[in-house]
């Protein structure tokens, strides 16, 4: 008799054994070199992200949240302005917001998408906010200026940029796009009749290179994009402490570069991107054709057809989300919550002055989604099994109580 084996959440050691000979290479580059901070590794790789996202330029830094920052301030956005995100997102995009010195508010999210929803966002600027005399957009609340929102493409999937960008402009708001977890995701453009990639909508884009990101680092990395120049050669400074030229400081900056070897990786596993992230969609096509076909009422993803998602995340709804996560721990399956407690009721943001009820797409959505297996390497066979486990869950969920007092002989971590 043969006992399942165990199914991770993420599976970070395979792709790194595929590629060990490419990585290695680079390791030894490096070492020859001993250029360890900036130069044409680095540069190059530079060169390379901005022709993948189609934009002029890109700029690597050490963090996603560092390369959000940086774009913020590069675009302008200072000291007690207000930043409009959603709450339903990771708090290093509010964390980003605050280190740029704004204040961040929240607009709730599309039920859908789980992205931000445009006919809130046009809400919120339309009730809640006024002109002062010099046509600045002012939140009526506050009294502060409201100069720039940052959609969050979350999960891999884009928010619907149109619609923002429309409103953005109408507004005078900068829009900076959080793409860290997009890297290759795609929009199809009603205004401009063409599908863009995720990075290149906005005045500016940043994205992380954490490990586990559909294109990760092997530590700590991100990277603007950009289409201007100006706001390009601002970020290159301030990732550098002000400096456009070796001692001489325009501004005060940051240490915010991105180490060469990190680069050396990024741009050995950047050519597998789009190979990876096609076969991310097909794990999704295929997740999707299992829950149809066992009509399992769980709420799988939903990808409208202006958009060509990276499934960074493969996100399903369900009642009873801790009983699901339970059985599937139980049955060595792995899965994680992005993310249980919206911002808006994080203790770290209790100042905000929000409360229960604000954002109750974002409530609602936080406390049904889980996230399933996802990544590249995933197999047919390891699909079918979490979908057969996802599926007698909800049916044994759902089955009479005196049923449901009869759990199933489960394959534990200890049995696999
Ligand atoms: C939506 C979002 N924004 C920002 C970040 C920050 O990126 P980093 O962890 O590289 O600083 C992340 C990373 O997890 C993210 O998922």
């Amino acid at each position: 008799m043969s006992f399942p084996t165990n199914i991770p959440f993420l599976d970070l050691v395979t792709p790194h054994v595929e590629l060990e000979r490419e990585l290695t290479e680079v390791f030894h580059k490096a070492l020859r070199s001993a250029g360890f901070i900036g130069g044409p590794m680095v540069e190059q790789f530079e060169e390379a992200f901005a022709a993948f996202c189609d934009t002029g330029h890109s700029v690597a830094v050490s963090s996603g949240t560092d390369a959000l920052r940086f774009a913020l301030m590069a675009a302008g956005v200072g000291s007690g302005d207000v930043v409009l995100t959603v709450p339903h997102t990771f708090i290093a995009t509010t964390e980003a917001i605050s280190q740029a010195g704004a204040l961040p508010e929240f607009i709730d999210i599309d039920e859908r998408t789980y992205n931000m929803d445009p006919a809130k966002l046009a809400a919120y600027l339309e009730t809640q906010c006024t002109a002062d005399p010099s046509g600045r957009l002012i939140n009526r609340r506050s009294r502060r200026p409201v100069t720039a929102v940052v959609p969050v493409h979350l999960y891999g999937q884009c928010a619907d940029m149109d619609a923002i960008q429309e409103l953005a402009n109408q507004y005078g708001l900068k829009v900076i796009e959080d793409a860290c977890q997009a890297h290759g995701a795609e929009y199809f453009s009603r205004k401009r009749n063409r599908w863009m990639k995720a990075g290149s909508m906005g005045q500016a884009a940043a994205f992380s290179f954490y490990p586990g990101k559909n294109l990760g680092a092997c530590g700590e990395a991100g990277a603007v994009t950009t289409n201007d120049g100006a706001m390009a050669a601002r970020i290159r400074m301030l990732r550098d402490h002000g400096q456009a030229k070796k001692y001489y400081h325009d501004v005060e900056g940051y240490n915010g570069r991105l180490d060469a070897i990190q680069a050396g990786f990024l741009h050995a596993k950047l050519g597998h991107l789009a190979k990876w992230n096609t076969q991310r969609r097909e794990r999704a096509t295929e997740y999707n054709r299992l829950f149809a076909a066992a009509d399992c009422p769980v709420v799988s993803p939903y990808e409208p057809d202006w958009s060509r998602a990276v499934y960074h995340l493969f996100v399903i709804r369900t009642e009873d989300r801790e009983g699901l996560m339970g059985y599937l721990k139980s049955a060595g399956i792995g899965s994680a919550i992005h993310y249980p407690i919206p911002l808006h009721l994080q203790k770290a943001y209790a100042s905000l002055g929000y409360a229960a009820g604000d954002f109750p797409v974002t409530e609602r959505v936080a406390g049904e989604i889980v996230s399933l297996p996802m990544y590249p390497q995933l197999t047919a066979e390891q699909q079918v099994r979490v979908v057969e486990e996802v599926v007698s869950f909800v049916e044994m969920a759902s089955a009479p109580k005196q049923a449901a007092s009869q759990p199933p002989v489960l394959a534990t971590a200890e049995t696999a």
